[in-house]
């Protein structure tokens, strides 16, 4: 397995390109199975997970050509050959659960694999199923797999989902989009990636209205036909490298940044002394030399502050003058990468959902472990600002987020490098 070393102490100066967002591509991609006509998706990013997606949608019978070194993505499903997500692609990427709906609503039956839990919490799908049980599916619980089946069409109905979620919001819009009737999905979530995917399903002539409110009304159609749509920039890779330069100390343009799609992330960097300003061509943020000033964050549903840069927010406050607070509310266990930081000298007590950063103690490099996604690259951050080597194993939950990240970093100065462990 490769590793990732990083030296610190340098300053960054650069641009950095962001690149589509994964978790808009990892629900636009099943989109594909809603119709028979093709949807081509462009500006995908070139990540692990999408190749996972991309197995699965075959082994369904979807063709999925990858053109431009995967940064378009050529769909067509003339018809589901398949109707089961079989468990070891589902237990690679929990995405998986997001061809139920499409499935259900095309053929009126699927079954998908129970993604079970991962690292970072439980994850239930509970509320994917209340919702489509709710348009009227028959939903069965056997062996580890989810059986679902309606009679002709789904139905339009109601429904309010009792916490905000993502995937579940994703998988009812999408079967509704065929239902036979009116829904109304309440307290839905509002996060860009589900506008994104509003915004590729309108395109496909689904009738949506309300997706960046929180309620979302969708009229049924018969049918959808295909489309060509730019996936959205991942707000969450763009997150993580506007602190980069925080971390060091420069200044760096990210490229296609946006600052509606971090807002109230871009607004906590600004809280603790940091600048952001938009440019022409995106976001730029700097930070010459000025001390950082401790935060309380609390991660939420969008537009609150995501949980999803909840780990790269930690690396930040360990170079602030003062105690931090994070509270992660979302997940239930998204701390593991403290045990990882404290191996370099951070001071970080955590104590249930709620981690205290006490910053400002000195950072040395040090064996460092990934342990999911968004933790391995808080450790790759606090490696830049850390004095001497730090190497960080288990990269491939890294290569599942983020394409090229030693080059992207490498090119603003950077000294970091992938090796062969
Ligand atoms: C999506 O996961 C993202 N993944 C996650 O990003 C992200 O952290 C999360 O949304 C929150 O923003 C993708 O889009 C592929 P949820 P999802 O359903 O949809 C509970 C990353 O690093 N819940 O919004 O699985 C759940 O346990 C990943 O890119 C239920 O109880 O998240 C959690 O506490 C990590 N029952 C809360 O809701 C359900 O049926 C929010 O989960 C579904 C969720």
């Amino acid at each position: 397995m490769d590793k990732i070393i990083v030296k610190g102490g340098n300053k960054l100066q650069g641009r950095i390109p962001i690149a589509g967002a994964k978790n808009a591509c990892l629900t636009l991609m099943p989109a594909a199975l809603l119709t028979a006509e093709p949807l081509t998706l462009t500006n995908a990013p070139r990540l692990s997970d999408i190749r996972t997606m991309t197995e699965l949608l075959e082994s369904l019978g979807c063709e999925v050509a990858r053109l431009q070194d995967g940064q378009v993505l050529a769909m067509g499903c003339k018809q589901i050959t398949n109707h089961t997500a079989e468990y070891d692609i589902v237990r690679k990427m929990r995405a998986s659960i997001l061809v139920l709906g499409p499935m259900l609503a095309r053929d009126g039956h699927a079954t998908v694999s129970l993604p079970g839990g991962c690292a970072i919490g439980a994850r239930p799908v509970d509320l994917h199923l209340k919702a489509l049980e709710a348009m009227g599916a028959e939903i069965e619980l056997r062996d580890g797999y989810v059986h679902a089946k309606v009679d002709g069409r789904l139905k339009g109905a109601e429904f309010e989902f009792p916490v905000v979620s993502v995937g579940a919001t994703e998988n009812a819009l999408m079967a509704a989009t065929l239902a036979e009737g009116t829904t109304v999905l309440k307290n839905a979530a509002r996060e860009p990636e589900i506008v994104d995917l509003a915004d590729c399903l309108i395109a496909m002539g689904a009738k949506i209205e309300g997706a960046e409110t929180g309620t979302i009304t969708i009229h049924g159609v018969e049918k959808l036909h295909g489309a060509t749509h730019r996936v959205v920039t991942d707000r969450i890779e763009l997150g993580t490298y506007m602190l980069a330069p925080v971390m060091t100390g420069g200044s760096v343009e990210l490229i296609g940044g946006r600052r509606d799609l971090v807002g109230a992330f871009a607004d906590k960097l600004e809280e603790a002394g940091v600048e952001v300003e938009e440019t022409e061509d995106g976001l730029r943020v700097t930070r010459n030399g000025a001390g950082l000033k401790p935060l309380h964050v609390v991660t939420e549903p969008y537009p609150g502050f995501p949980t999803d840069l909840q780990a790269q927010m930690m690396a930040m406050l360990m170079l602030a003058d003062g105690e931090s607070v994070l509270e992660e509310k979302i997940f239930e266990n998204r701390f593991m990468h403290a045990p990882e930081l404290q191996r370099m000298g951070a001071n970080i007590v955590v104590r249930g959902g709620t981690a205290h950063v006490h910053g400002g103690t000195p950072l040395k490099g040090a064996k460092v472990m990934a342990t999911d996604l968004r933790a391995s690259v808080s450790l790759i951050l606090a490696g830049l600002a850390a004095e001497g080597e730090t190497s960080v194993s288990r990269v491939y939950h890294l290569d599942r987020g983020y394409e090229n990240v030693v080059e992207k970093l490498s090119a603003c100065g950077a000294d970091i490098k992938r090796v062969d462990e």
